[in-house]
């Protein structure tokens, strides 16, 4: 029998994690403070973001003795494409992680059968992020004008993306009580130089970086100007978005529309809270919406994403898809999600902190570790497919829904 490679050096750490909390906490312990902070985000007080997490624990289950299935299966047709489980990765702007950054988070993706989000902030073009996993979905910000956001969308039509994800909960809510990590505008010498104390602690993080010989790169490459000009510097393009008017119902028809026309892939509205605004994206022409509070990085106080999950279900029944995102760290907070009526669930943090741990492998851990509690929640529910659950299947306390 030949051994692992990790049981050659009885002090070398597996780097195999057993679940999100143990990826959070090798992140930590990984990564410059600012750069963690960054990751963590949140908003004002950090209501939402800890009630994102508390609301699935809320909810119960209630597993069989016996007459369990020995075959269950977590596959299931999203967006239309089949997935083979229903995570999808959530696009997310943080890109001082890992060198391969959202590459390495889209190879995992393709590995684990699973859809890619890429970020309007990425720090990867588009086109290197569809060769990793082909089956990308780009999302966009209202940011910039008309002509601007076609000229976008084109880019990332042309690149080869299987849909567009437009999120558009932003309240540039500023300011968190723990205090907002420090983000330099460019990483430059005096920058490295100023930020080293914060740095040289963390050698594993900076190894990887000096390894490809790259650092931390801090612009927006899916925001340059057509035709090659310089990509805009994350601040750059926070402020393009800043000065944007925020759109009207008619701006997300246009949008739709015009995704149609160049793409007539899928489109999805990203951060829908209410029923009354389900309603209104299902006027508006999407494809899915997906219930989301940002993780928490929005307006705070906005209640947990599983909370609003099933009365907004319930208002769009099976007119667009509905997909959620929040608060997801294990298999059974996905079994809750898709009893609640959602057709998969999206993760941010947890490949984050999957990234920092160990790269692609990193990413591609934390999707077995939430393939792995799936399939033990639906063995103990006695269930044999993701398609069998339902709002019985779980206990849920009176007044747990937010409508
Ligand atoms: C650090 C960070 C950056 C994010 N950047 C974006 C972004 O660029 N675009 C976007 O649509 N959502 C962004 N999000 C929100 C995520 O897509 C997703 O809604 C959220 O992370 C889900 O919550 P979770 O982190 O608890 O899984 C970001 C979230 C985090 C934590």
């Amino acid at each position: 029998m030949t051994r692992p490679s990790w049981a050659e050096n009885p002090w070398k750490q597996n780097p195999w994690f057993e679940s999100i909390a143990v990826a959070q906490r090798r992140a930590q312990r990984r990564l410059p403070a600012p750069v963690y902070g960054a990751l963590v985000a949140g908003s004002e007080r950090g209501q939402t973001i800890e009630d994102n997490q508390a609301a699935f624990a809320e909810l119960g289950l209630l597993p069989h003795v016996a007459g369990h299935h020995a075959d269950r299966s977590t596959s299931r047709t999203v967006l239309g494409h089949e997935v083979s489980l229903p995570v999808l990765i959530s696009p997310t702007g943080v890109q001082a992680v890992h060198p391969d950054g959202e590459v390495a988070v889209a190879r995992a993706a393709g590995a684990r059968g699973t859809l890619m989000g890429l970020s309007n902030f990425a720090s990867k073009p588009v086109e290197d992020v569809v060769e990793a996993c082909p089956r990308t979905l780009f999302q966009m910000y209202w940011t910039g004008d008309r002509d601007v956001m076609v000229q976008r969308m084109t880019r990332a039509h042309r690149a080869g993306v299987v849909g567009l994800i437009a999120t558009l909960d932003w309240s540039f809510s500023m300011g968190r009580d723990w205090g907002s990590p420090e983000i330099p505008e460019r990483v430059d010498l005096k920058t490295m130089v100023r930020m080293a104390p914060k740095v040289v602690t963390k050698p594993r993080w900076l190894y990887q970086f000096g390894r490809t010989g790259q650092v931390p790169d801090l612009t927006a490459p899916n925001l340059a100007p057509p035709g090659g000009g310089p990509a805009p510097t994350f601040f750059g393009a926070y402020y393009e978005w800043m000065t944007t008017p925020p759109p009207s119902w008619d701006d997300v028809a246009w949008m739709r529309e015009t995704w149609g026309q160049i793409s007539g892939t899928p489109f999805v509205l990203k951060g829908v809270g209410r029923a009354d605004d389900a309603r209104r994206a299902v006027d508006a022409g999407v494809d899915a919406i997906s219930v989301s509070n940002h993780g928490g990085n929005n307006l705070d106080g906005t209640p947990a994403a599983i909370r609003l999950l099933h009365p907004i279900a319930t208002a769009v029944g099976d007119q667009v898809e509905v997909l959620m995102d929040g608060g997801v760290r294990r298999g059974s907070d996905v079994v809750k999600a898709l009893a609640l009526g959602a057709r998969a669930v999206l993760i941010g943090r947890a490949y984050l902190w999957g990234l920092a741990a160990n790269g692609q492998a990193g990413v591609e851990n934390v999707l077995d570790v939430l393939r792995g509690g799936l399939d033990s929640a639906l063995l103990g529910l006695g269930l044999s497919s993701i398609d069998e659950l339902t709002p019985d299947t779980l206990l849920v306390p009176e007044g747990f829904h937010r409508s």
